[in-house]
């Protein structure tokens, strides 16, 4: 007799797992005091007081000397692209499996989007296929950090400073990375992070570009401020900014992230240490292959966490009946949590998309690919092991749910 919970058995998992956000007291206060002070909205003319403080404790927390605090990742990263004078006849490259924003910011000013597939292990940019797309109007290159994972940073600045373009480091799931000794955000000439609901640091929506450019800073600023230029060293011809839109950041959003700050280096040591648990015990399953993680990656969390998925150990479970099961079984397994970017983006405005007509990485990860969602990690070991012990429930009983044969286990 079957013992699967989508057959009426008791579910491997039946205490919930944490959710998100986190918030305590901290955060009551900010938003308190915030409130009180009577100065809500975003800076105008220079960045508010909250914003201010948040700007320099989370641009040096990422090794960097200037942060523009913005109001979403998707605007963080319209602004860097404007700031590298990014706009029409321009060409931005971009990989096949990240969040739309990163190709639709591109497409936001103008330029022409060039798609590229991914590495079949990391399931982030292939440098490779990077290195074929690039053409004299190639202006920047967008590395996402996806899955938890990195592309290799450092093969991809070699290649942005021998070719003299920008590196804008999409960092929206990439809070607290580490590559190679330096922090994201740090390796690119920009580097572009997101606090929407679902981040690893949340204001609900907000976003901030970091840079150790101090030019690159003040012009990433008057673009966000309805083009107020903030320090006259970098005037124009004139007082504002030609191309500028009203991206600020509210201080209440930055009073709840400077809290929410203080809380990253402990979910990520707890992300990142039960995400490696799981790759280890997962890899002990066959049909499952965790991601692989190159060493030079030596501070991550998963958003989210990824594992391949063969149907073949399986007895040919589909990959949506393995997805079922897995939810029945009080794990919040999903497929891959967005449609690549060569079937969503559609040219708009000024913007074209340059796509290939096969991207086989990308094309197989959306096939076979299960993801977990990053709060998940922040329950205690043992937990994990409830994942693992699921999956090999499901595998058991894999007869029982195929469509085609159910009901014939012993
Ligand atoms: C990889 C990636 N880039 C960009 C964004 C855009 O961030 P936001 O939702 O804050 O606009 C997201 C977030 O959803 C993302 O996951």
């Amino acid at each position: 007799m079957t013992t699967l919970a989508l057959k009426g058995g008791e579910p491997v998992r039946k205490k919930p797992w944490p959710s998100w956000p986190i918030w305590g007291v901290e955060e009551l206060k900010a938003l308190e005091e915030v409130l009180k002070s009577g100065y809500w909205g975003g800076g105008v003319g220079e960045s508010g007081p909250w914003e201010t403080m948040f700007e320099t404790s989370f641009a040096r927390r990422h090794g960097c000397k200037y942060g523009v605090a913005v109001s979403t990742g998707t605007a963080a990263l319209h602004v860097a692209l404007l700031a590298a004078d990014v706009g029409p006849g321009d060409e931005v490259v971009v990989p096949a499996l990240t969040y739309w924003a990163t190709g639709s910011a591109a497409l936001m000013t103008g330029a022409t989007v060039v798609i590229v597939d991914v590495d079949t292990e990391t399931l982030c940019m292939d440098v490779t296929e990077v290195e074929k797309a690039i053409t004299e109007k190639t202006k920047a290159i967008i590395p996402v950090y996806n899955y938890g994972n990195s592309p290799d940073m450092d093969e991809l600045r070699k290649l942005a400073d021998e070719k003299g373009i920008f590196l804008v480091e999409d960092c929206a799931r990439a809070h607290g990375f580490q590559w190679g000794g330096k922090w994201a955000g740090s390796i690119g000439e920009m580097g572009c992070f997101s606090f929407q609901q679902g981040k690893f640091m949340t204001a609900g929506e907000g976003g901030m570009i970091t840079t150790n450019s101090e030019e690159i800073a003040e012009k990433c600023y008057a673009i966000k401020d309805c083009g107020r230029v903030r320090n006259a060293t970098y005037l124009e011809g004139g007082r504002y900014w030609l191309n500028w839109f009203n991206y600020r950041m509210t201080q209440f959003q930055a009073a709840l992230l400077l809290v929410q700050l203080k809380r990253l280096d402990e979910q990520l040591e707890r992300r990142q240490a039960n995400c490696e648990y799981l790759s280890n015990r997962l890899s002990e399953i066959e049909g499952v292959e965790p991601l692989k993680r190159d060493s030079r990656l030596s501070k991550f969390q998963p958003w989210p966490y990824a594992f391949k998925y063969d149907a073949s150990f399986f007895d040919g479970l589909p990959i949506d009946c393995l997805v079922e099961a897995l939810r029945a079984e009080g794990i919040p397994a999903s497929r891959i949590d967005h449609p690549p970017l060569y079937e969503t983006l559609r040219p708009w405005h000024l913007g074209k998309v340059v796509r290939k007509n096969r991207y086989p990485a990308a094309e197989n990860a959306v096939e076979k690919v299960v993801t977990i969602p990053q709060q998940v990690f922040l329950a205690g070991r043992e937990d994990m092991d409830d994942i693992v012990e699921a999956i090999s429930k499901v595998k058991r009983y894999a007869r029982d749910l195929h469509p085609e044969r159910q009901g014939t286990s012993t």
